[in-house]
């Protein structure tokens, strides 16, 4: 191809075309177009040649780059990448160059994109501009995710002190059971969102006492078989009070108090339910509340040494616990015992957080 019609080529290109001599000086392959005289006037003329990294600074690594290009006689183009030429006025222009290899002339072309530039920038900017805003809604909805969450949260625990006035269960004994059942849950593989909703929800197994008659529920003696059937009540009243709720943590609260005092064989209540048909929340709780309830003193009896209330439990393995659970529970005695010692001080690190 002729030089003249390489020229032409260029020109209508809009191109700024150099080549590239052996010495390392470039020299413009037709005449400059009007906005690099703009922007370099006098740099380019006649048997003039230059060194554009001299000129432009962003292309002194390009150009180390092109050479490489050239030396391996590479097919198609190597890219600057876009960068900005700010004028005397302050106006900016985009430029990109391009290293070519054309039958062995080492081809440097400088071009101005203009509008496919800004056309790019504005989309670029559009992308972060969608993407900024997606940030901005995910955080909204983790923002509004967590006050729903403790909202939840409050309403139960101000739930709870009601029922907790009413009761010798202390506060204390309510919250271990949240944080055992967090490290039963635990060991099941729970995801983070149901470990945090039986952490809630488990503390609400006794809610329904709230209904119990004074003269059964704070009866210091022996319950007479008519007062145990009053308070076999506290299920069912429980069960009611949380019943069909559109919230995931509340229904985990309804089965959870509605079920507690089933039994793995059949012989608890309300209803007597056998094996899996006891929601597994309430399998864990049930566990957990007889673990606390032995091992801590109550107004009708004194604490029991942990071993003999293993033993208490280990005969209860099958007809009133899951079996699996409870081989579950006896590997995680370590922190069931470490959580026996929390007295209802306000922060707790055991399971309470970092499920
Ligand atoms: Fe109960
Ligand atoms: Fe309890």
């Amino acid at each position: 191809m002729k030089d003249s019609t390489l020229h032409d080529l260029f020109e209508r290109l809009d191109l700024f075309v150099l080549k590239r001599s052996d010495n390392g000086t470039y020299e413009s392959i037709g005449s400059a177009p009007d906005w690099f005289e703009h922007l370099f006037p006098g740099v380019v003329g006649p048997n003039k040649p230059f060194v554009p990294g001299d000129w432009i600074p962003f292309l002194e690594n390009f150009l180390f780059d092109a050479d490489e290009f050239w030396e391996k006689n590479k097919k198609g183009r190597s890219f600057s990448g876009p960068w900005i030429e700010t004028d005397t006025g302050g106006q900016e222009f985009s430029l990109e160059a391009s290293a070519i290899c054309l039958e062995n002339a080492k081809i440097l072309t400088i071009e101005h994109p203009r509008d496919a530039y800004n056309e790019q920038r504005k989309l670029l900017q559009s992308g972060r501009d969608c993407l900024l805003s997606n940030e901005r809604l995910e955080e909204e909805v983790r923002r509004r995710t967590a006050d729903i969450r403790n909202r939840e949260e409050e309403v139960a625990l101000r739930l709870l002190s009601a029922a907790e006035c009413r009761d010798d269960e202390t506060g204390a004994h309510i919250r271990r059971i949240g944080f055992y059942s967090v490290v039963l849950a635990k060991k099941l593989g729970w995801t983070i969102e149901e470990i945090d909703h039986i952490r809630i929800a488990s503390t609400m197994h006794d809610i329904g006492k709230i209904g119990i008659p004074d003269s059964v529920l704070l009866k210091p003696g022996k319950l007479s078989d008519d007062e145990y059937e009053i308070m076999k009540q506290h299920p069912v009243i429980g069960g009611k009070m949380l019943a069909d709720s559109k919230a995931r943590m509340i229904n985990m609260a309804h089965e959870i108090a509605l079920c507690h005092h089933e039994k793995w064989d059949g012989s608890g209540y309300p209803q007597g339910l056998t094996g899996s048909e006891i929601p597994l929340s309430a399998r864990i709780v049930a566990i957990a509340d007889v673990y606390d309830a032995l091992v801590h003193k109550r107004v009708y009896k004194p604490a029991i040494a942990e071993i003999a209330s293993l033993n208490i439990m280990k005969e209860s393995k099958g007809q009133h616990f899951d079996p699996d659970l409870f081989d579950l529970f006896l590997d995680s005695l370590d922190d069931f015992r470490e959580i026996a010692l929390y007295d209802g001080s306000e922060i707790f690190p055991v399971g309470s957080d970092d499920s």
